[in-house]
């Protein structure tokens, strides 16, 4: 009975989508625009707003940082636009083919969806994620494969990206075999494989020493110099003070934003 049920509401929702997904034309310097962004989450009898009409544009070569304590909706943010968690309204429209053909990831085909979270998506989490039983160069490939590739071009690419981030020596070591940091970069090449539109991470220096934290910042700037978007949420305020831009979020709503651009070299005097 309850799998009837699961399944009339995943074709129902098939049937809205392909309805609405009209594309918008947008400016093509612009990788992504959140209008009046909401999720509320219901616990029981009682609804936790997680995010309260959040409204922002990410244009490339941008690093952005969002600052807030703990449960004041980062993750909820991060997951919304990675396309792992449905908001309860407003719109995310992503430049789906670099020109500025904007598309609702909420309005989307579930094809199209698919599509965006492996090619335009790059996602970092605080805990690396990385498959345990695949090797360094097996998890940067994973995305690649499922995107069926070819394995000329997969090879290229991920050898190219594990010499980029230092792990060339590291491609045969499985996680476990890695410290936190390599495991990080190794996430930030997987992240990068697909040649996304944008890098959103949680929390990414969250398990990190200070030293390993510097260093992965510097992947960071160095992405957005050449011309990457990168949207980071931290609960440190002194990390999101190297990203260009750094927005408080405070009980799932933007409450200020300020310039950053201080060198990584100042973050920790
Ligand atoms: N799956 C969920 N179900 C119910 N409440 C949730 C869920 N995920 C997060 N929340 C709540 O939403 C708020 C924001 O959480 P989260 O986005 O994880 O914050 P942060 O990442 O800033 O710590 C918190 O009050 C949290 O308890
Ligand atoms: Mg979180």
């Amino acid at each position: 009975m309850l799998k009837i049920s699961i399944k009339k509401k995943k074709v129902k929702m098939n049937k809205e989508r392909r309805a609405t997904a009209k594309a918008v034309r947008m400016d093509p310097d612009t990788v992504l625009i959140v209008r009046d962004l909401t999720k509320i989450y219901t616990v029981g009898n009682s609804t936790i707003t997680a995010l309260n009409k959040v409204n922002l544009t990410i244009r490339r070569g941008e690093f952005i940082a969002i600052v807030g304590p703990s449960g004041s909706g980062k993750t909820t943010l991060i997951n919304c636009l990675g396309a792992l968690d449905f908001p309860d309204s407003g719109e995310i429209i992503y430049n789906v083919d670099s020109k500025g053909m904007g598309l609702d990831l909420m309005l989307m085909t579930n094809k199209q969806h698919k599509k965006i979270r492996l090619r335009k998506i790059g996602l970092i989490f605080q805990f690396y994620n990385l498959f345990p039983i695949l090797t360094a160069y097996e998890n940067v490939e994973l995305p690649m494969v499922i995107d069926k590739k070819d394995s000329k071009v997969r090879k290229e690419k991920v050898r190219g990206l594990l010499k980029k981030i230092g792990l060339e020596e590291r491609m045969e070591h499985l996680p476990a075999q890695l410290s936190g940091g390599e495991q990080q970069r190794v996430t930030i090449a997987r992240a990068l494989v697909n040649d996304p539109l944008i890098i959103l991470a949680d929390e990414p220096t969250g398990e990190l020493d200070t030293e390993t934290t510097t260093n992965i910042l510097k992947i960071f700037l160095d992405l957005k110099n050449s011309g990457e978007a990168l949207l980071m949420v931290t609960h440190n305020r002194r990390i999101a003070e190297t990203a260009d831009r750094i927005i408080t979020l405070t009980d799932g709503e933007f409450t200020g934003e300020v310039k950053g651009g201080k060198p990584i070299e100042e973050i920790y005097k």
